[in-house]
């Protein structure tokens, strides 16, 4: 009778742990069958997805493959898209990884995203030289025209959205000083920079009509002079008949968040509707760091305090983003990294990002995260 009445309060209590987690065990692998699905969660608001890499989607018996494929409705490549690697000498380029990633996408009903067109970082110096020299404007404007056409139209009605041009707004809030607005400058003398950015915007949309083109940038969402600055350019862009279809909202973030802050900004994006009524922003690398910006600490701690934290700056944010989606501004989110152990912010110090930990099983943070979809 005693061992019976154990084994009815041990019933009990799974019974309310599986009730207190939406009917999930907590820990199970991402890739598990049992296992629910962050972007089935999240369909009725928008894409989840992940920054990969090409050795990830090779097998799809791997359990990397198999955590993309149940947990990801749109992928982007966290490297091999990027100039560097698709374009690294003028008249070559080298696009097996991105072909591949392309076709393992629409193979699985899985929307790729294209990372990026033109960035000052990863980007070959021989777009701006010539002979010994600086190339000029013109030699500059004609490498973009012919870089983004070749791309874009080689996946034209394949790869749906482009980071055409990456974090093109400097920390000082003006336009970034780079080779690029540096060589092309002022060209039509209409008295602004961004004359690169609009002949690559230009290029992409000639290329493919169809495809959803987006200006890229990180701490738009904390930073209200950025987003002011952010608005500003793609205000003057818009008037003067650049087709920007949307923001990228990067979103590498810290533990812990100004949730009404965070809203102002995005509110700030926002108003360009004003300009583009269609205009739609996106989060194109959402992560969670656990150490501040420049600072060297000793390894985090994950006490259950700080893990708690993590969780509510998850939760907090999907909770933003489904507001934006509600009001039919946001339809794509996409993490950094597919698990902890393969983010980039692995520098000096262990990093636990992702919702997805280094032995590929679901964080708590995640459970908590998709429990907001009633
Ligand atoms: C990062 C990659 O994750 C790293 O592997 C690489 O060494 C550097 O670039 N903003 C971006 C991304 O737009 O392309 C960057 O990706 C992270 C910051």
């Amino acid at each position: 009778m005693k061992n019976f009445s154990r084994i009815i309060l041990a019933a009990a209590a799974c019974a309310v742990l599986l009730c207190s987690c939406g009917g999930q065990t907590r820990g199970q692998f991402a890739y598990d069958e049992e296992a629910p699905s962050i972007c089935e969660a999240f369909k009725d608001y928008f894409r989840v997805g992940a920054a990969v890499n090409s050795w990830d989607i090779e097998d799809p018996e791997s359990p990397q493959c198999k955590t993309i494929l149940k947990q990801f409705n749109t992928l982007t490549l966290e490297n091999e898209s990027k100039p560097e690697n698709l374009h690294p000498e003028e008249n070559k380029y080298y696009f097996d990884k991105f072909d591949e990633f392309v076709d393992f996408c629409e193979e699985n009903d899985i929307t790729p995203r294209g990372h990026t067109l033109i960035w000052h970082s990863q980007c070959p110096d021989w777009f701006f030289r010539d002979g010994g020299g600086d190339a000029s404007a013109e030699l500059v404007l004609e490498r973009i025209k012919d870089h983004v056409t070749t791309i874009v139209s080689r996946y034209k009605g394949r790869v749906k959205t482009w980071d055409v041009v990456n974090e093109v707004i400097g920390d000082d809030g003006q336009l970034r000083f780079s080779e690029w607005s540096r060589l092309v400058g002022d060209y039509d003398g209409d008295g602004d920079n961004f004359d690169f950015i609009e002949a690559a915007f230009k290029a992409a949309r000639e290329a493919d009509p169809d495809a959803r083109l987006i200006i890229n940038d990180y701490s738009l969402e904390s930073s209200s002079s950025k987003a002011i600055r952010m608005y500003n350019a793609v205000k003057k862009m818009l008037e003067d008949g650049t087709p920007i279809d949307g923001v990228g909202f990067q979103m590498h973030i810290g533990n812990g968040i100004d949730y009404e802050a965070m809203k102002e900004n995005f509110k700030i994006i926002s108003r360009l509707r004003e300009v583009n009524p269609d205009l739609i922003i996106e989060v194109t690398e959402l992560d969670v760091n656990c150490y501040g910006w420049n600072e060297a600490p000793a390894d985090v701690e994950l006490t259950k305090d700080f893990l708690k934290q993590f969780s509510t700056t998850y939760t907090d944010v999907y909770k933003l983003l489904m507001e934006l989606s509600d009001e039919g501004i946001l339809d794509s989110v996409v993490m950094w990294g597919l698990h902890d152990g393969v983010s980039w912010l692995n520098n000096g110090h262990k990093n636990y990002p992702m919702l997805i930990d280094s032995d590929l099983k679901l964080k708590d943070a995640y459970y908590d995260v998709i429990a907001l979809v009633k």
